[in-house]
């Protein structure tokens, strides 16, 4: 079947196409790509970052990675965001990534979640940004997902601290997020240890969002859809990640 045609050209960071005719080809192509890249980092520098995001479409990409056959001990995992909810929840990215990442091989990874039962949202922030300023960072790699409104991370359109938290130079590692299209509260990366990653990816499917990444690569307000922000100041080239 012929694969559709990806939009790439965007005036700023550049975007590596990497189309599939399913989601099933994808997540295994995208496990064998994030494992290499992990191999690779633990082969230069003893031991990998990886950040992921949560949501429905990573399912099927974790499952794939969690059987790779790498030195998961030397893997750290971590949330590009989360909900502010209990781990054990169905809403918890930190659950989704037990359930379905850190089993198998990849159960041996250290995980580092963002939300811990603090008194606010706010001083979990505080204690999530500690645990992420403590490791080595830049990621080594960063796997964004995509909302069908243009977020990325717990970037949302109208989000309470969005500007904040989309500043490039944006000191804090962590932001919580209010949003109308969030759900609950959220913890989320700023945008700088997002943009610094020495691999970032983005994995979307279906049409509808294929449709919202070639509207976002034209030139407009971020704060419509925020994974402008990431695709203007991205400072290495965004692997885009896609199936119908
Ligand atoms: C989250 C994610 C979020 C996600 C998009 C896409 O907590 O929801 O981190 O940014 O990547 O919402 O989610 P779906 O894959 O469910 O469409």
């Amino acid at each position: 079947m012929e694969r559709e045609q990806l939009m790439t050209d965007t005036s700023r960071t550049r975007i590596v196409p990497h189309a599939f005719d399913s989601g099933e080809a994808l997540a295994a192509a995208l496990a064998s790509d994030v494992a290499a890249r992990l191999a690779q980092a633990i082969e230069a520098r003893g031991h990998a970052l990886l950040a992921v995001s949560g949501g429905n479409t990573p399912v099927r990409f974790f499952e794939a990675l969690s059987s790779a056959d790498i030195a998961w001990d030397k893997v750290t995992v971590t949330l590009v965001d989360d909900r502010f909810v209990l781990p054990g929840s169905p809403r918890s990215n930190e659950g989704l990534a037990y359930r379905h990442l850190l089993r198998d091989k990849a159960a041996k990874a250290r995980f580092i979640g963002l939300y811990s039962p603090a008194d606010s949202i706010e001083q979990a922030a505080q204690i999530a940004g500690e645990r992420i300023a403590s490791l080595p960072l830049p990621f080594d790699v960063l796997v964004l997902g995509m909302g069908p409104d243009g977020h990325t991370a717990s970037f949302f359109p109208g989000g309470n601290k969005l500007a904040e938290a989309t500043r490039s130079d944006a000191t804090a590692l962590i932001s919580t997020m209010k949003a109308e299209g969030a759900g609950e509260d959220r913890l989320t990366l700023t945008l700088p240890p997002i943009i610094q990653a020495r691999t970032l990816i983005l994995h979307i499917e279906g049409a509808a969002k294929k449709d919202v990444f070639a509207q976002a690569l034209q030139d407009g307000p971020a704060e419509q859809l925020p994974i402008r922000f990431v695709l203007q100041s991205a400072l290495s080239p965004v692997q885009l990640f896609w199936a119908p």
